[in-house]
């Protein structure tokens, strides 16, 4: 199950642009703990995580990797790999507990040493506003599902730069709405743990309008480096029998074109829209939000993890789709190795995903905001946490990242999954992405193999100038 096919060669000899960003990416609800402290209120994913059967054995995030006081020591393990940027997530609800109106500056004082702190050291920091955690408060108006939580999320975003707009140059929306909206509405499997195909429909339209809202409102503040993460899944068809291929384009319409097109055109794909309309499940556009959906961006954000293989079959009983409308379709288990998350592994559907979006989305620049891979990592008896399949994983995605850069895409920055262990959603602390190995018991950081050679990597692309 596992691959040893490491290929030290690859590095450092993998060549990457003059100016190539570096860095390691990390959420805030993921690694931040404290989640009681200095007035933050509750958001979906507290409700969610103490929810009963909603997560791997019951974990929460409440205490996680201690980022909240630890995140001195964090900065110096980035400035030890060598890393030029670091990306993170402000928690909606510390900086407005109630997700409007009253502003929590102890919430935005915290986000503003951690930047300090970076700054000090050289990294620049990459600010995503939402990455899941929406206010409860929020919630119980109605969630994304509402259209006033669009307006409410561009008002959140006026705060956050207010405080920070002063430090922090490149601001991303959202992290993966694709997830937000179909893993929270559809298959329930994250928060709110819905299973609501309307509400899933909604929540879509909804935080891509969030999204255009948040943008325009910081551009006329004047920020020059705005971005949004998608994250994208190729869907290929198991066969070329034509419900197959139609069961393809469906969830390739769903997972990636839904959220990519709308941003980069102005127009929802036709057949996705006549796909949620069959299913009673219309996106609630009104007059006027596909133009601010479009409102101009500086580059778009591209996480990857597999690719996935896709055939019209029975659904396992207990397995609800993600995908509006989608219940004839399976997803087929990989072949080859997988990742302790059950993913494939296929560097050249990076690169082929990003020469594609290239082309969808021409004149964009993209980068790189997500990438890695879950081991069951341990520390060994010599103290080091030796993951040859995480390295061989980095590896070769970061070659699938130069092939695509010689192939025409404009691939600025590379951001590794995750800086540290850290809390994997519903699947708990059981999926280990760090480079940094994190024990739970002590919160003692360990450096693992992958991200030595990472920082080799790094070095090298330093000397190459
Ligand atoms: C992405 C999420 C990130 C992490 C990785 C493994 O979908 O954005 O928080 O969970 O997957």
């Amino acid at each position: 199950m596992t691959s040893t096919d490491v290929r030290p060669e690859l590095a450092p000899g993998l060549a990457f642009p003059p100016g190539f960003t570096f860095g390691a990416a990390t959420a805030a609800y993921q690694i931040e703990g404290a989640v009681d402290v200095d007035g933050r209120g509750p958001s979906i994913w507290d409700t969610f995580s103490h929810t009963p059967g909603a997560t791997y054995l019951g974990h929460t995030g409440d205490v996680a990797v201690e980022h909240y006081t630890r995140y001195p020591q964090d900065v110096r393990l980035m400035a030890d790999l060598g890393l030029s940027a670091y990306r993170f997530s402000v928690a909606w609800s510390r900086v407005l507990p109630e997700g409007a109106g009253r502003v929590e500056q102890r919430g935005l004082d915290f986000y503003r040493r951690l930047v300090d702190e970076l700054l000090g050291q050289g990294i620049e920091p990459w600010l995503t506003l939402y990455h899941w955690d929406l206010p409860q408060a929020l919630q119980d108006a109605g969630g994304w599902a509402a259209r006033d939580t669009a307006a409410r999320f561009a008002d959140y975003a006026e705060v956050v730069h207010g405080a920070l707009g002063d430090r922090v140059r490149h601001w991303s929306t959202l992290n993966e709405p694709m997830c937000s909206a179909l893993l929270g509405h559809m298959s329930g499997q994250h928060a709110p743990g819905q299973q609501d195909p309307v509400a899933a429909a909604r929540a879509t339209h909804h935080l891509l309008l969030g999204h255009g809202l948040a943008t325009q409102a910081l551009r006329s503040r004047g920020a020059d480096s705005l971005g949004v993460t998608l994250n994208f899944t190729p869907m290929t068809p198991a066969t070329d029998r034509p419900e197959d291929v139609d069961a393809a384009r469906r969830l390739d319409g769903q997972q990636n074109r839904m959220f990519l097109v709308p941003i980069a055109t102005g127009e929802y794909p036709a057949d996705v829209v006549a796909d949620l309309a069959a299913a009673g499940a219309p996106l609630p556009v009104e007059d006027g939000d596909l133009a601010v959906i479009a409102a101009p961006l500086d580059w778009l954000g591209v996480n990857y993890y597999f690719e996935s293989t896709v055939a019209v079959g029975e659904r396992p009983a207990g397995r609800p789709t993600s995908f509006i409308g989608a219940e004839d379709v399976v997803e087929l288990e990989p072949e080859g190795p997988t990742t302790t998350m059950g993913w494939g592994i296929s560097p050249g559907a990076f690169t082929r995903l990003l020469l594609r979006i290239a082309s969808q989305a021409p004149g964009l620049p993209l980068v790189i905001t997500e990438n890695g891979s879950a081991w069951p990592d341990e520390v060994s008896d010599d103290g080091a946490v030796h993951d040859p399949e995480r390295t061989d994983y980095l590896l070769r995605h970061l070659e699938a990242v130069t092939e695509a850069i010689e192939g025409g895409a404009d691939v600025r920055g590379y951001f590794a999954w995750s800086l540290l262990d850290n809390y994997e959603w519903a699947r708990g602390y059981a999926q280990r992405f760090g480079l940094v190995h994190v024990d739970y018991a002590t919160q003692q950081r360990t450096l693992k193999d992958s991200a030595h050679a990472y920082a080799e990597v790094l070095r090298a692309h330093r000397e190459q100038g």
